[in-house]
């Protein structure tokens, strides 16, 4: 168990103005900022960042979707951060999330879904390793 994961807010949520309150939800529930960017993925970054999904037949659309406009990136921490967090966005697809979900309140489609969650503590430390550098974390 963890206490650490990573989460992209994605151009979509970002287009429509919901990044802060994504953010008031997000801390709301418990999770701390550790680390936190406003910034913009290149397409040759968000094929690396996404690199496990390049086989799939939506890789390509899900790269020009990530690097359309501005994201924020963050890396967060709470007592089983990468489940818990995975809870409170909800389903990839926000058709099938849970009422009161980021997702099931932000998200459009299963590709334009809002937020970024990782899915292991591994990942978490590769996400979080992608975006941030020693000196842009407090912890
Ligand atoms: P995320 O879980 O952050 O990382 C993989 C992303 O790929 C996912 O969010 C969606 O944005 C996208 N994705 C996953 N499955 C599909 C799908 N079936 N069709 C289109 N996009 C998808």
């Amino acid at each position: 168990m963890s206490n650490r994961t990573f989460t992209m807010i994605k151009p979509d949520a970002m287009e429509n103005g919901h990044a802060g309150a994504i953010l008031d939800r997000i801390t709301k529930a418990g999770f701390k900022l550790v680390a936190m960017k406003l910034t913009r993925l290149s397409k040759e970054k968000a094929g690396e960042f996404y690199a496990v999904h390049k086989d799939k037949p939506f890789f390509q659309d899900l790269v020009n979707f990530m690097s359309r406009g501005p994201i924020i990136a963050a890396i967060l921490e709470k007592e089983n951060a990468v489940a818990d967090f995975r809870e409170l966005i909800g389903a990839t697809n926000p058709a099938n999330a849970a009422e009161g979900t980021i997702r099931k309140t932000f998200a459009k489609s299963i590709e334009e879904n809002a937020i970024h969650g990782s899915d292991s503590d591994e990942n978490a430390k590769i996400e979080g390793d992608f975006f941030f550098n020693h000196f842009e974390r407090v912890g």
